[in-house]
């Protein structure tokens, strides 16, 4: 497919121009972000037109948007609403790219790239990279922001077989991260764009197209909902949950070429590039006892790989229930990103009254509920409970259920 990098579109969006970039970085320096003044400003000094400001503007509140999230500068990227919705987070795409790397993948293709998160953390942990976009926009704004490495971009349809035997011609993975939102849906008020599918038949490219991806190259990952059905995973594949600063974020399947992986891992990373790892083929513990010292909430990127009885035998913590995702343990806290630990101070039945005077009774003053296998309107307990309470403790109730019975364990954080 020669040249095929250079098909789609003569005209790219003037956002991507030098006139913009000029436009960008006066806008950055400007004291005053008021939309209406800054407008003018840049009318004034550069001569832009209605529609060059608004471009300027949106890329201007977009950078905010990655900044505030990603906690890291996104001042040289291009970003699209769509395209920001659906990165990857750089500090965990740079992870993946350097499992790759360390893998032995020497070039990769990026199937579906959007605005290139992966394409260019493959290609800075030194891997030569081909990727497809069917957007031409979204792809000419991947090439600008993988501008200067070893990225290859072309704009098709990665199903059509000339397009995905270009992109994978010499490589040794492919990564594929589907789109999971119709971007017909109707867009809420901050702007996203539609319903995310949630059916994996109706991704772009589906998930039996994966597949047979596959089958034809082993070493392929693809990126998918955290909430993920686990019988989707095949049996010889194993499976990434992924949390960025305790927020999970995504899942991923790393198909059977990459042989060796757990058939389930938590990676807990925090914007600064530290790591924590939780595998299924570490030792587990299924004992059940009652609460002990320490209550401990489990992070929801434990939950959902399955790994609660693996992390209660790291931390040499029991369940209080086989079915509920609170362990307990004794002595001095050990800090995971994991988990959370709580001191408890009480344990008993459910009951509003009862739980009302223990607080009060403990010099409660500020008051979290949570729960795991127990239906109640928390919010609503809260303010009941608050209203009896004129202490200064800072306090948390769990509410949940042992065996059959409704208990609230009482704890301070
Ligand atoms: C979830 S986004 C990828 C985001 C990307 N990994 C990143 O971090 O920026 C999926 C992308 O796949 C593209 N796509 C969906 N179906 C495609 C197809 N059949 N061929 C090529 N690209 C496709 C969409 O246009 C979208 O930009």
């Amino acid at each position: 497919m020669p040249g095929a990098h250079e098909n789609g579109r003569v005209e790219q969006p003037w956002i991507l121009s030098s006139a913009a970039e000029a436009a960008l970085a006066m806008a950055r320096a400007a004291t005053d972000r008021d939309p209406l003044r800054l407008g003018a400003a840049l009318q004034r000094a550069l001569g832009l037109d209605a529609s060059q400001r608004a471009a300027v503007l949106t890329q201007l509140s977009l950078e905010d948007r990655a900044t505030t999230r990603w906690h890291a500068p996104a001042t040289d990227m291009r970003l699209t609403r769509e395209g920001l919705e659906q990165a990857t987070r750089p500090v965990l795409a740079e992870w993946r790219a350097r499992q790759l790397a360390d893998a032995g993948v020497r070039q990769a293709a990026d199937l579906g790239c959007g605005l290139g998160l992966e394409s260019r953390a493959l290609a800075r942990a030194g891997l030569r990279v081909r990727a497809v976009e069917l957007d031409p926009d979204t792809a000419a704004f991947a090439r600008h922001n993988s501008a200067g490495l070893d990225v290859t971009i072309h704009v098709g349809d990665l199903t059509d077989p000339a397009v995905l035997a270009w992109a994978l011609d010499g490589a040794d993975a492919a990564f594929l991260d589907p789109a999971r939102r119709d971007p017909t849906g109707p867009r809420t008020i901050d702007g996203r764009t539609g319903h995310r599918v949630l059916d994996p038949e109706s991704w772009s490219p589906p998930w039996s197209w994966v597949r047979t991806l596959a089958d034809r190259l082993p070493r392929t990952v693809v990126k998918v909902a955290p909430g993920i059905d686990h019988a989707l995973v095949p049996s010889d594949a194993s499976a990434t949950w992924a949390a960025v600063d305790g927020d999970l974020v995504e899942a991923s399947v790393w198909f059977r070429g990459f042989a060796g992986l757990p058939a389930r891992r938590a990676l807990a990373l925090t914007h600064d590039g530290s790591l924590d790892l939780l595998t299924s083929d570490a030792s587990v513990d299924e004992t059940v006892t009652g609460v002990r010292d320490h209550l401990i909430d489990v992070a929801p990127v434990v939950t959902r790989s399955g790994l609660v009885t693996t992390l209660a035998a790291r931390l040499d913590a029991t369940r209080i229930d086989p079915h509920i995702g609170y362990l307990t343990r004794d002595g001095a806290p050990v800090p995971t990103p994991f988990h959370t630990t709580y001191r408890v101070l009480d344990v008993l039945p459910f009951d509003r009254r009862r739980v009302g005077s223990a607080l009060a009774g403990l010099g409660c003053g500020a008051l979290t509920v949570m729960k795991r296998g127990f239906a109640a309107d928390t919010e609503a307990l809260r303010r009941q409970w608050l209203r009896g309470c004129h202490g200064d403790r800072a306090m948390v109730v769990a509410l949940t259920r042992i065996g059959d019975v409704p208990t609230a364990v009482v704890c301070e954080p």
